[in-house]
């Protein structure tokens, strides 16, 4: 593994006695939930090892194609196509199969806004009102392959958008809404986006995010961009914006305009090629620059809706809530597609856990009769913080089914989310994938596989995953190693949008036909996956990916930076922290007016998702002869361990003197 490789992500947990008895642990299905569970029996990892393509070929059958594919995979490593000459629409069967059925009157969308108000959208009104929002997009211009960008709250018209614009086969890009105006821009810029849908604002922890303020500061250096549509969410009387005349059109007058002309607008969804794109989404990788995931139509459908079907064990009459936020890959594949392809009921929440009480998860599950829950192992840490008293003043007996996401759960987080949120009687889906990945890819099936607290347990049919040493081959039971996936899968991201080089160079190149997952693992005897974190410069906070290289980028270039260095330390709520080293420029004084501004100029750069939690100042920082910062040294004394291999520091006393300060800040 590389100089930076991760600590075992739950191993900071994972020593106490407690943790270690509960490792062992297994849960076996509940047996009334087997019983009636989408999926019963065991030989279909056989069956789907022995023929993938027949298998995924089965899958597809679940959706309606406007054209019969030719061919299942065509596969020119690390190039595929899936389902080759198919034809379908990813927003006719999202939305439009779905109101030729019983299910027209059926509750897509259960939403709620941070202040209360709510909103229900039934697959009808949800099929209106993307007909509406296409019409909109082609009045301002955008057409088939015109890359829309969003910045959006966690309002209903983010997922209409969404569906409108697959409707029309413009591929969108999201960008979560907690990135600054200079990621927006980046983002913009290399997607190339001719239009950016935003709001006036949005709800959080009662106070209004203003996207459309961020927007005119991103967009004002983004040449491509032609409009603005705006979505009023808050109302002129909490927040006015201004609207630039020519470019900035609000979404209600854009809607009128097209009711003027037609009281019942019809946007045909286009018949679009299995492999025509669907999205790009942006993530953080090694260097300073985010890569932009495509996904396309056919393959991503096809993964999305049968992984939702079979891991939450979707039935119709099912309430189903993903917590996270559609500027992420869970939102997209989670929230919108894989969901919305099924069927299902899906509830969407605009704000924080904690507003106006720290109860208000509990709360909407109780309203809203929430029966499968999929949150992120940071929330649930900090809902253990806040205490018991919070999800006990609610009745969750609806829930049946709980997943998790975005990083390794820590046994301990496991058992209390099964006692006290799953009332002991509900499976918990530890799913394993990425943005890239597009699905779940490791996970337990809940009728069929025994969990074990901490494993993500085993890959989904279909999928053949493999930890390998630095030679490439397959490491023993109990032992580390790369995690990759030896067989194509149809989800996954078909190549960073504009530099396929990188794809290439990321993900295929060190062991060749392979993908590289970026992260350690390791089986047990059962054969079960233990996900060990990062062993790449990535850092997961909250469950959210960041570079360390892109924090790096945004410390030096603040004034008083020479150089810095960023690791991921362990934090015991967000999995881990960004923590900084910093080198100050001959002259500047390290003092906490400095620390303050660096954090807020990160802040700045990239967004509040990426401010430092704490920064410590360095005359030099560790180096290889060969000039390589030694982040894995920086981590080691981050996380108090003893300092592994020294020897090919090119001055090993400069650890002993940041040790020393760190030690002393730390006290
Ligand atoms: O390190 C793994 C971690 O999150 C990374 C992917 O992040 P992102 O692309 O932002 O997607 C997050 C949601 C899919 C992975 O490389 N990760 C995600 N889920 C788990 C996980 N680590 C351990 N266990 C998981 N269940």
């Amino acid at each position: 593994m590389s100089d930076s490789q991760g600590s075992a992500g739950s191993a900071g947990t994972a020593t106490t006695i407690d943790a270690l008895l509960q490792e062992s642990r297994r849960f076996p299905p509940p047996p009334a939930f087997a019983a009636a569970a989408n999926v019963r029996d065991p030989s279909i990892y056989q069956r789907a090892h022995d023929d993938p393509e027949g298998f995924w070929a089965e899958a597809a059958n679940r959706l309606d194609w406007y054209q019969r594919w030719d061919k299942v995979l065509e596969w020119n490593a690390p190039w595929a196509k899936w389902f080759v000459g198919g034809q379908l629409n990813a927003s006719y069967n999202c939305v439009d199969r779905h109101v030729a059925t019983w299910r027209r009157n059926k509750a897509a969308i259960i939403w709620e806004g941070e202040p209360g108000d709510t909103r229900t959208l039934t697959y009808r009104d949800l099929w209106r009102e993307v007909n509406r929002f296409a019409a909109v997009l082609q009045d301002l211009g955008v057409r088939k392959g015109d890359v829309v960008a969003f910045y959006m709250p966690m309002i209903p018209e983010l997922a209409i958008g969404l569906l409108a614009c697959a409707r029309i086969g413009a591929p969108h890009t999201v960008i979560f809404g907690g990135f600054s105006a200079e990621a927006l821009r980046d983002r913009i810029n290399d997607s190339k986006s001719k239009l950016c849908v935003t709001a006036d604002g949005g709800w959080r922890r009662g106070s209004v995010v203003p996207l459309k303020d961020t927007t005119d500061a991103a967009v004002a250096e983004c040449p491509t961009i032609e409009h603005v549509l705006v979505v009023q969410r808050v109302g002129p009387d909490v927040r006015q914006v201004n609207m630039q005349a020519g470019r900035d059109v609000w979404l209600h007058e854009g809607v009128e305009q097209v009711l003027r002309r037609t009281p019942h607008p019809i946007v045909a969804p286009e018949h679009l090629d299995s492999e025509h794109p669907l999205y790009i989404m942006y993530t953080s990788g090694t260097t300073g620059k985010p890569k932009g995931q495509l996904h396309t139509t056919g393959g991503y459908l096809v993964g999305t809706s049968l992984t939702h079907d079979w891991i939450f064990d979707l039935k119709d009459d099912d309430v189903y809530w993903c917590t996270a936020d559609i500027g992420w890959v869970t939102g997209h594949s989670y929230i919108v597609y894989g969901p919305l392809a099924n069927g299902a009921s899906v509830v969407m929440y605009e704000g924080a856990p904690d507003f106006p009480d720290k109860d208000r998860f509990w709360a909407l599950i109780e309203k809203y009769g929430v029966t499968i829950l999929y949150t992120a192992p940071t929330s649930i840490r900090t809902f253990m913080r806040w205490g018991t008293e919070y999800p006990e003043r609610h009745d969750l007996s609806t829930l049946r089914l709980l997943g998790t996401v975005g990083e390794p759960i820590n046994p301990e987080a496991w058992m209390w989310y099964q006692q006290y949120i799953g009332g002991g009687r509900c499976p918990i889906v530890d799913t394993w994938w990425q943005t890239e990945t597009g699905m779940i890819m490791i996970t337990p099936l809940p009728g069929i596989v025994a969990t074990k607290p901490g494993s993500a347990t085993r890959p989904f049919p279909g999928i053949e995953p493999d930890i390998l040493d630095e030679q490439g081959n397959s490491v023993p039971a109990n032992t580390g190693g790369n995690l990759v996936i030896k067989r194509p899968w149809p989800a996954m991201s078909r190549t960073i949008f504009g530099d396929p080089d990188r794809y290439v160079q990321t993900y295929w190149a060190k062991y060749p036909g392979l993908y590289l997952t970026g992260d350690g693992a390791r089986r047990d005897d059962d054969g079960y996956y233990w996900l060990l974190g990062r062993v790449d410069d990535v850092v997961n906070v909250s469950g959210h990916r960041l570079g360390t290289m892109e924090v790096e980028s945004a410390l030096v270039s603040h004034p008083a930076v020479a150089e810095a260095a960023v690791i991921g330390a362990s934090d015991p709520i967000t999995g881990q922290a960004i923590v900084a080293f910093v080198t100050p420029r001959g002259g500047q004084q390290p003092n906490d007016a400095l620390t303050a501004d660096l954090k807020e100029h990160v802040v700045r750069s990239i967004g509040a998702l990426a401010r430092p939690k704490r920064i410590y100042y360095t005359a030099e920082l560790p180096k290889t002869r060969s000039a390589k910062i030694m982040r894995r040294l920086l981590r080691d004394i981050a996380e108090g361990r003893v300092l592994g291999d020294t020897t090919t520091l090119l001055d090993p006393t400069i650890v002993a003197q940041i040790k020393e300060q760190y030690a002393s800040s730390e006290g």
